[in-house]
């Protein structure tokens, strides 16, 4: 199940035909869902839209990372909006869902690996030169969670950015949350979940990360990593 606001800016509910009409009864939270909303989240219309661009994406993103394959990913998001630069890797089934009016930046030489999955919903920038690792998820939204216990489904959604530096290295199976800040140069290990803003030029690890090392800035000029013949995972 994808939640409501990471696939089409949908407010309340799923995708799969169970949204339901807010009954402003049973959720006086203080981020209700407004009857626009609700009709929207609600329109076939609307599911239809949101449901072709994750049929369109996921046939194109299962595509090999042949060059001229990873031209048409990157193509495919410029259409949506997005801004993509030279030379990003998507290895098969990345999954990247960008509601409309959503901010994506990826930086040139980024390589996002197989599984990767990134919610773009409070916008995702990605600076060049980084590794995202194998089934490691970005999410850039949080389902609003009421205090006074009424339902989540109702609650609407809370975007926040995320902004990840260049030439950091975010290993496998690691979760990024909204709002983090990643700074240029550093590396989360393994399996972490990043709940926090990670310093420029540090290794943190673990459930939440923490602080594992620091490491030294490099003072050497880059080059072109396809012209350094490094960079991607093979
Ligand atoms: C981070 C990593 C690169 C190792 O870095 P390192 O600086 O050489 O770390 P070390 O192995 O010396 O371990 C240093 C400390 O970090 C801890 N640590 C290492 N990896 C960790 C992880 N994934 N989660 C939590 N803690 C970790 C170690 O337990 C050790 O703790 P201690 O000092 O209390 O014993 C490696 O652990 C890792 O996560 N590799 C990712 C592999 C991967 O995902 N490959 C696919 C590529 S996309």
């Amino acid at each position: 199940m994808f939640c409501s606001g990471e696939e089409g800016d949908i407010v309340a509910g799923r995708l799969d035909g169970t949204i339901q009409e807010p009954s402003p009864s049973t959720h006086p939270s203080s981020n209700p869902v407004s009857a626009t909303d609700a009709k929207r989240a609600t329109s076939p219309w609307h599911r239809f839209l949101v449901v072709s661009y994750e049929t369109v994406m996921s046939a194109v993103f299962a595509l090999p990372r042949y060059p001229f394959c990873n031209s048409v990913k990157g193509r495919f998001l410029r259409c949506m909006g997005a801004k993509i630069g030279k030379r990003v890797v998507f290895y098969p089934g990345v999954w990247i869902t960008l509601p409309p009016g959503s901010t994506l930046e990826i930086g040139d030489d980024v390589d996002l690996a197989l599984g990767v999955m990134i919610t773009a919903a409070g916008g995702v920038r990605i600076g060049e030169r980084t590794l995202i690792g194998f089934r490691t998820h970005i999410h850039s939204a949080n389902h609003v969670i009421p205090d006074d216990g009424s339902p989540i489904f109702y609650s609407g959604v809370e975007k926040e950015m995320v902004t990840i530096g260049k030439d950091v290295w975010i290993a496998a199976n690691c979760t990024v949350l909204p709002g983090v800040t990643i700074g240029e140069g550093a590396v989360v290990a393994a399996g972490s979940v990043v709940t926090k803003d990670v310093e420029a030029y540090t290794v943190v690890g673990g459930v939440p990360a923490k602080l594992l090392r620091r490491r030294e800035p490099s003072r050497s000029a880059y080059l072109p990593v396809r012209a350094a013949g490094s960079g991607s995972r093979g």
